[in-house]
């Protein structure tokens, strides 16, 4: 067999002395950067962001579900090294990129971060190295944005670096399910891209690798993933609508159903979607389909439906004050529990208790807040005017004299029970007092 130019690379993998740098150590990188030291390669973690850097050379986690003790090993392992410095990109055999794809004010891919990297990337990029986008982007990213910029210096893909995108399917908080223990989907520019990227994530993750095609297959996959979750909570939150006006209770429904042992799976209703990703990547497709002259109407429609959940919830909330206890919103105090967008994780980034908090002022009511993981709220562009608000301590929540409390994140290690008791009336959008046995006549499901 001929030999490859990237065979000191396969050699280097093998031995395990290669090293790996991490760009973005956020939710996504860290768990990443925390798997290649894992295998046993040298990683280097590069960030913009300096107060993330200082932490991990001190050896501390920033991330509620990731151990301060593995983040100390890591930095005290001395093969571990956090930097601003780009030029330390050069010296990585890997480069995995986990920068953030958000939405722009209008709605359309922000490229922002994805285009910066590239360009950084390029400014370092030798002969040798295997160069992977994980950041869930819409199909083409990969051929059509990255390896333009990447070639702008006159290397070329597939024969002097690999290029390839493998989807990070990290499930925040999820206690089950880790980074290496989901399968890495690998699509590459070439099959040498594809094989020396399956190679690397092989050798990381315990639960093994699935080639597709190429890359745009691979980005395909994951936004398929991120868009089935949509519409199926979109449809449950749907018939949680139909079913409480017939006086059916959705949850009941559901635990049923589950019992199927084959054609369905249980998706849960909720006051709105959150997080970084159902909320956003869908209309990464969207965006992109428009210019193929096709209309993505399910994912559309499952935007609708969810994006009006806060609204629902308000009215919900609004009908029970009226109804029990003879007011309206305007003046009531509410005790929102639960500010991130799912539950056990300390994420806030498009949370739908971000736009009840609003929804509610708007309203003319007093809100406060009790979170154990968001103990002062830092938004971004969206509700900056909620940011720096503090969570109101347990004690304090349950002695407030609120009239109403509006449970938005079931945290596990809330006393639901307690609050129940403490408050005259119980506003539940997750289910989360489903353990809960007295005072049941004072909890409602929205
Ligand atoms: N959070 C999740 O649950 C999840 C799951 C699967 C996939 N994803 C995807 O992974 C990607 C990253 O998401 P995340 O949640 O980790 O985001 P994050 O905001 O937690 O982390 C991104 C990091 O990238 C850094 N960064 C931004 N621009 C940079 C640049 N040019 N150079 C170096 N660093 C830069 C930021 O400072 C930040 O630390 C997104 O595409 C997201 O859709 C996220």
């Amino acid at each position: 067999m001929d030999a490859s130019p990237f065979d000191p690379l396969r050699e280097r993998l093998d031995r395990r002395d290669a090293a790996v740098a991490v760009i973005g150590l956020g939710y996504v990188g860290l768990p990443l950067v925390l798997a290649s030291h894992a295998a046993g390669y040298r990683v280097i973690g590069f960030d913009l962001d300096p107060e993330k850097i200082a932490r991990l050379e001190a050896g501390q986690s920033y991330i509620r579900h990731i151990a301060q003790s593995s983040i100390a090993e890591l930095a005290a392992s001395g093969r571990f090294r956090a930097t601003t410095d780009e030029a330390a990109l050069g010296e990585a055999d890997i480069v995995l990129i986990c920068v953030p794809t958000p939405l722009t004010v209008n709605r359309e891919p922000d490229m922002r971060y994805v285009e910066g990297t590239a360009e950084t990337i390029a400014r370092h990029l030798r002969p040798g190295q295997l160069v992977v986008l994980e950041s869930t982007t819409y199909p083409g990213t990969t051929d059509d944005l990255m390896k333009p910029i990447l070639e702008a210096g006159g290397l070329v893909s597939g024969s002097d670096f690999l290029l390839a995108f493998s989807p990070e399917r990290e499930d925040p908080g999820n206690i089950d399910y880790s980074t290496t223990q989901i399968p890495k989907v690998v699509g590459g520019d070439g099959d040498a891209a594809r094989d020396l990227a399956c190679l690397f994530y092989d050798s990381i993750s315990a639960a093994g690798t699935v080639a597709v095609t190429d890359a745009r297959t691979a980005e395909a996959v994951k936004l398929t993933e991120n868009i089935f979750r949509s519409v199926n909570i979109a449809l449950v939150n749907e018939l949680k609508l139909v079913y409480d006006k017939m006086g059916i209770d959705i949850w009941e429904v559901i635990e049923a159903a589950k019992t199927k042992p084959f054609g369905y799976m249980p998706f849960y209703p909720g006051p709105g979607l959150g997080g970084h990703c159902i909320p956003i990547d869908p209309f990464y497709l969207t965006w992109k389909a428009r210019e193929y002259e096709v209309a993505t109407r399910f994912i559309e429609l499952a935007g609708e439906i969810n994006t009006a959940m806060p609204a629902h919830v308000v009215a919900r909330l609004a009908e029970t004050l009226d109804r029990r206890q003879s007011r309206g919103l305007n003046g009531a105090r509410i005790l929102m529990v639960g500010m991130a967008y799912k539950k056990d994780v300390d994420d806030i980034r498009e949370s739908p208790a971000l736009k009840l908090m609003s929804l509610l002022e708007e309203r003319g009511a007093r809100v406060d807040y009790h979170d154990p993981y968001i103990p002062v709220i830092r938004t971004g562009r969206e509700h900056a005017e909620l940011s720096g608000r503090e969570s109101l301590a347990w004690d304090k929540a349950l002695a407030g004299g609120h009239d109403a409390a509006l449970i938005v994140t079931d945290h596990t290690g809330i006393d639901y029970g307690a609050l129940v008791a403490a408050l005259p009336l119980t506003v539940d959008t997750r289910n989360a007092t489903r353990s809960v046995t007295r005072g049941r006549e004072k909890i409602v499901l929205a």
